[in-house]
């Protein structure tokens, strides 16, 4: 018989189900909990609830462990690259030649935009958050693609739509930078790989092209925020597209739960922390009382996580891959002096050991971007660019999973009982 854990709620013992996943972490089925007993689970801010069962990323936040299908994030950094990347969170498999080839083309058949979506990327402000106009023109794609609004997609339209996004997001992200730089647009170029094509849209000048070893770097950078499992943009991407809402929608829906700074929001908010101590003349003790504080709503950016207790495996990458890039860009930055000395400091302070508070994903990657020369208001769209093929996974499998239901939690009420209409000229 299968396992089953019992509960006893008003001296009635039910039987919960218990479901094993592949990495032997085990959950409570309570599906049929309410039509059993009446009662729900309550989980603020869904800390332990698991939204859905899925195959592509495990995570064990105690031993600093991020596997996207069972590779090892490390392997992946050091070995694949971003495109074979979103093929295997996609595909959930490492493409074989053949494989990847096509995908490649398959993405290559997007590189441009329709040109009222150009058109409309000009009428932005030069200086509006590029958070907005990314969401904002994403969503806009459906305009122009009326082809995806017809319900669910079948399986040749999802891989259509996950290559099309693979290759126009970035265009978006290039076309509005070069448009706040009164600059014209640079046309995609897919045959240099997504980092280096990426790069060359934004910065390349005539005769001075992008360095291999600096578009490398970036390309890691976007492999280790390719997933993050059922993170908030993430859980947000499949809670939109549980409804069957379009997917040009959904990823717009997506890239604004990430704009927050609490999750990738945080990026640009750690450099503008560092900035500010730089300005206070360097003095990170204060910054470090100030986040201990419980009156004052201030918190150390970049640090914490809701699932890593231990390390960031993502911030170890990160944090090597940030000396490479100073050194081979042969650039000083006193902002990471600020980092390592907020780092150690932290690291040896009670508040931070005891609540298991380390640097994250966010901590190192800002400065690596300053050095590339992205500006600070857009380090939040690089991390839209790395999460895409993740968020495009899980709303791949949950469009392929037939017992996929409509997202629609409960909640318990906590208002005014039933009162009855009083005219306003009888009310005090
Ligand atoms: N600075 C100071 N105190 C903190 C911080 C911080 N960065 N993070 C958590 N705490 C404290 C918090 O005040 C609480 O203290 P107490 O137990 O005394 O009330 C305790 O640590 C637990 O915090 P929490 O808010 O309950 O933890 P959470 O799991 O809900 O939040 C978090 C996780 C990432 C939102 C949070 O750590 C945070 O706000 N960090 C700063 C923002 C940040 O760097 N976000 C990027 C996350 S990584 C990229 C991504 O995936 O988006």
């Amino acid at each position: 018989m299968s396992e089953v854990a019992k509960l006893e709620i008003e001296g009635k013992i039910i039987e919960i189900p218990v479901i094993t996943g592949s990495e032997n972490e085990k959950a409570l089925d309570i599906s049929s909990l309410r039509k059993d007993t009446g009662y729900i689970t309550l989980d603020n801010g869904f800390v332990n609830t698991g939204s859905c069962s899925s195959a592509i990323t495990f995570l064990d936040g105690e031993k600093g462990i991020l596997r996207y299908r069972g590779y090892p994030i490390e392997q992946l950094a050091e070995r694949s690259n971003f495109l074979e990347v979103a093929y295997l969170l996609n595909f959930g498999k490492l493409p074989n030649t053949k494989e990847y080839n096509q995908f490649s083309d398959k993405v290559a058949s997007f590189a441009s935009l329709p040109e009222g979506l150009t058109k409309i990327i000009e009428q932005y402000p030069k200086n509006a958050h590029p958070m907005g106009v990314m969401s904002a023109v994403t969503s806009s794609l459906a305009a122009f693609y009326p082809e995806f609004l017809d319900g669910p997609l079948d399986g040749e339209q999802r891989e259509r739509a996950i290559a099309q996004l693979m290759a126009q997001v970035k265009i978006i992200a290039a076309n509005f930078y070069r448009q706040t730089q009164g600059e014209a647009p640079v046309k995609s170029d897919p045959s240099l790989g997504f980092s280096k094509d990426f790069l060359t849209m934004m910065f390349a000048k005539e005769g001075n092209p992008i360095d291999d070893e600096v578009a490398n770097a970036l390309d890691i950078l976007f492999t280790l925020h390719a997933d993050h499992e059922q993170n908030c943009s993430a859980s947000t991407v499949r809670v939109i597209g549980s409804s069957q809402a379009n997917i040009f929608a959904t990823i717009a829906g997506g890239i604004d739960a990430l704009w927050g700074q609490l999750h990738g929001g945080a990026n640009q908010r750690v450099l503008e922390m560092l900035e500010e101590i730089q300005k206070a003349g360097g003095d990170h003790k204060k910054f470090i009382a100030k986040a201990k504080d419980k009156n004052d709503g201030f918190r150390l950016m970049g640090f914490g996580h809701r699932v890593y207790k231990n390390f960031d495996p993502r911030a170890t990458i990160i944090k090597k891959q940030c000396d490479l890039i100073l050194e081979k860009l042969k650039i000083e930055d006193p902002l990471l002096d600020i980092a390592r000395g907020l780092e150690e400091e932290a690291r040896n302070d009670d508040y931070f050991v005891q609540r298991n508070l380390y640097p994250n994903v966010d901590f190192y990657s800002g400065i690596i971007y300053k050095a590339l020369g992205i500006p600070t208001n857009m380090f939040t769209v690089m991390f839209v660019l790395g999460r895409l093929p993740g968020w495009l996974a899980q709303w791949k499998e949950m469009r392929e999973d037939v017992t996929a239901k409509i997202a629609r939690p409960r909640q318990v009420y906590t208002g005014e009982r039933k009162r009855d209409y009083v005219p306003m000229k009888d009310r005090k």
